[in-house]
């Protein structure tokens, strides 16, 4: 069976030899139009004037478009309707797309679109969370408040009690493919598009509004993305859009693709956030009650920050069963770009929150942060002490892995004797102090808008025997193709060289969800299962009547069908069942069970299950400078019964590094005028090769779903990015060695964080 094997990436040879197809390899037809935004310079205010004359006359230039030229509706947002493809005379950010050049060739249509004389009436810019409290510039009324117990009274009544507030920072994607589409007109006002999406049905939709036709008439298709991280689940729209309309107006194909600066700056990030808590606790360092504040820097439009600023609340709890907590969450609406979807979709920042209060309490008791945390870990299924072993939300924990898990990892990164040393070495040592510290993770899986939960595939068998596959995920480099391909392989129990893995197709598998929330493998590999199990029992049934024999002991393996005493080769069989005029295409649907959730409320049952990580992290600081560096890491993470160990282990070492990438280095900088300074590789620095820990020893846990995933898998794709928090708490930890006082440090912890922090600690100041 295919399942549960090392298979390497279906791609891994295309990857590494360049001749894996990206949007920007597809060769275009003649006459082919490149496209290009002119973006705005200021961040809020009126455009009083455009006069594009100079665009218009720029060599290659064939049009140019405004937003009176848009032939339907002029919005590319993923929510409510308030994101202009090109702006309607207002400005809401600086990079802002305010007109559509297409020209001969990609440079010359930036050229040109750098031309634009644009006049504003220019208005004072919200650029903070603060500014946009005070304003109250925000999306919804008030405030969302998720609530369990009187925390207020459960703070108040406690023996100890510390609060606190930091900033968390936002963080840019950085996929290596900037975004990029292609759109080719077809006969009677049709389109095909060719987009880099994490969400084909939402480009076919916005395409169609754009165009004002129905979705019938258009088609998009996705092979591959070079990352995608979450920005591509909506940030993608404008520049299928884009083309789309270019196309069906000049009957040319029309291409547009980000150039990396302009990617930076026109694009949505992850959401920064301001985190104030209150927790009480006693001697013992059991918590009684946490209250949190969530100032969410939503940026200007409202994309998908409401369920990413629901799902941090969902993650204020992570591993730990408080019995009081309130969690009080501002979506405020300030003039940056419109940050979106990224990797843990908020978890990692409600997540951050808990982990920020753990380190604290155990910096107040003087009690190891480990044992701290145990104390208030979910109770184990099979040692349930707690009378209430529930989420804040109300969802009971069944299936909580992490006692089992932090006791082994102790063990195997030999936790204990370490941090003695560590203790015994910064004795000795005043300028470099090293740190260690631990971090677990509990992420919900499913999508909290519980109508996503559904997926479609197709499989067809040809009359050779090999298997066209598809379904409606994407592909972003995650390992969903392979992973969904060993399902089939499986199913059929014929081998990998027989399954076509082929592109996401709007035509093929409609009304599909984004590849988003790490359910890829659950809800497409499940709906591949149920129609390949179709087709099995129409062979079945066909074989079994023609060889005189019960059905139900047909079996599919070994690369043969086993029908009564016959073995016949899965490609004869094929052939058989189609001279026998039995139907070898059939489709699959799934939708996951058991959901029921009140996100107004906060009530409910969002997640289908959990999925579990813990990890160590040591670091080394340095007292002049504040550089650091990531000495050890150490990983158990939980991928369930595991589809694929190589694919999963490749997935957990990336999120551990981005995670870290994104509490460490990766600081996103603005000025006041509110321009992103930040916007190249040169001045925003993502983790290296050489910024992986020197040792990195990863493991995934022997465990399974215990609910009825596909074949006990778990999802992996998101889960193990908070794994990173436990290198911004080495830090902590590391910088606490300096000094008495708690480090309360902020995320990012760049270079000069720490040695700022470093300051607080060792001089008071
Ligand atoms: N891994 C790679 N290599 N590239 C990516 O863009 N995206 C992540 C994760 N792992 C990503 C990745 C995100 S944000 C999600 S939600 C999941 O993959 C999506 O894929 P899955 O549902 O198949 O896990
Ligand atoms: Mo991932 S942020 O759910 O695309």
């Amino acid at each position: 069976m295919s399942v549960a094997k090392p298979l390497p990436h279906d791609a891994a040879k295309l990857h590494v030899t360049g001749t894996a197809r990206y949007i920007d390899d597809i060769p275009v037809p003649a006459d082919c139009l490149h496209l290009a935004f002119g973006l705005s310079t200021i961040a809020k205010g009126r455009i009083t004037a455009m006069d594009l004359d100079a665009v218009r006359n720029s060599p290659g230039v064939v049009d140019v478009l405004t937003a009176d030229d848009l032939p339907a509706e002029n919005d590319v947002s993923p929510s409510i309707h308030d994101e202009p493809l090109l702006s309607d005379g207002s400005v809401h950010y600086l990079g802002q797309p305010l007109f559509l050049v297409a020209a001969t060739s990609h440079r010359a249509a930036r050229v040109a679109a750098s031309k634009g004389d644009v006049t504003y009436d220019e208005e004072e810019a919200l650029l903070t969370v603060e500014a946009a409290l005070q304003a109250n510039s925000r999306f919804e009324d008030g405030p969302r408040i998720y609530s369990k117990g009187d925390a207020a009274a459960a703070i108040d009544g406690a023996a100890r009690m510390v609060e606190g507030s930091f900033d968390l920072g936002g963080q840019e994607h950085f996929y290596l493919e900037s975004q990029a589409a292609m759109a080719m007109p077809q006969e009677s006002g049709d389109v095909l598009v060719a987009s880099s999406t994490q969400h084909p049905t939402e480009i076919q939709h916005k395409v169609a509004d754009g165009l004002g036709v129905p979705m019938h008439s258009v088609r998009v298709e996705t092979r591959r993305m070079g990352g995608g991280f979450g920005g591509k689940e909506s940030q993608g729209n404008a520049l299928a859009v884009s083309c789309a309309i270019v196309a069906v107006k000049t009957g040319r194909a029309a291409k547009m693709r980000y150039d990396r600066d302009d990617d930076m700056v026109i694009t949505g990030k992850r959401h920064a956030f301001k985190i104030s808590y209150r927790a009480g606790f006693d001697e013992e360092g059991h918590l009684q009650g946490v209250e949190f504040l969530h100032l969410v820097n939503c940026g200007w439009a409202q994309d998908l920050s409401l369920p990413v600023a629901d799902r941090a609340m969902l993650h204020a709890d992570n591993a730990y069963a408080i019995p009081a907590i309130r969690i009080e969450s501002h979506r405020l609406k300030t003039n940056l770009q419109s940050f979106t979807a990224y990797r843990g979709f908020g978890g990692p920042q409600g997540m951050v929150g808990i982990e920020r209060v753990m380190d604290h309490v155990a910096h107040d008791l003087g009690i190891d942060p480990v044992e701290l945390r145990k104390r208030n870990y979910y109770d184990a299924p099979d040692n349930r002490v707690r009378a209430d072993n529930t989420t804040p939300y109300g969802q009971e924990v069944i299936d909580f892995e992490l006692h089992g898990m932090t006791d082994k990892l102790l063990d195997t990164s030999n936790y204990a004797t370490r941090k003695a040393e560590i203790a015994e070495w910064n004795a000795k040592n005043d300028r470099l102090k090293r740190g260690i510290a631990f971090s677990p993770v509990k992420f919900g899986i499913s999508f909290t808008l519980t109508h996503l939960n559904q997926a479609g595939a197709l499989v067809h068998i040809y009359q050779d025997g090999s298997v066209h596959l598809n379904h409606g995920g994407t592909e972003m480099g995650q390992g969903l193709f392979q992973k969904v391909a060993q399902v089939a392989a499986s199913r059929f129990g014929i081998g990998m060289h027989l399954v076509k893995i082929t592109a996401t197709d709007t035509a093929k598998v409609p009304n599909t969800s984004a590849t988003a929330a790490s359910s890829g493998a659950d809800l497409n590999g499940m709906a591949v299962k149920v129609a390949c199990d179709t087709l099995r029992d129409r062979m079945a049934a066909y074989l079994s009547e023609q060889h005189q024999c019960d059905a139900a002991s047909v079996r599919f393996e070994g690369g043969n069908v086993h029908v009564g005493e016959n073995v016949i080769p899965f490609e004869k069989a094929a052939a058989q069942c189609y001279q026998g005029r039995i139907s070898l295409s059939a489709t699959g649907f799934y939708k996951t069970p058991k959901l029921k959730w009140d996100r107004i409320k906060g009530e409910g049952r969002p997640f289908f299950y959990f999925s579990y990580g813990a990890a160590i992290t040591e670091v080394v600081t340095d007292k002049l400078t504040g550089e650091y560096r990531i000495l050890r890491t150490d990983i158990l993470h939980d991928a369930g019964a595991t589809l694929n160990p190589v694919l999963d282990i490749g997935q957990v070492e990336g999120a551990y590094v981005q995670g870290a990438g994104w509490l460490t280095t990766e600081e996103l900088v603005w000025n006041d005028k509110g321009r992103l300074a930040t916007h190249a590789p040169s001045t925003y620095k993502i983790p290296a090769c050489s910024d992986r820990p020197d040792v990195f020893n990863v493991d995934l846990w022997d465990g399974k779903n215990r609910e009825d995933t596909i074949y006990r898998s778990k999802a992996v794709g998101e889960p193990p990015f908070n794994l990173g928090i436990s290198a911004w708490l080495a830090l902590s930890d590391a910088v606490g060695a300096y000094g008495d006082a708690y480090p309360a440090i902020n995320a990012p912890a760049t270079s000069e964080e720490v040695w700022r922090s470093i300051r607080r600690v060792s001089d008071g100041v």
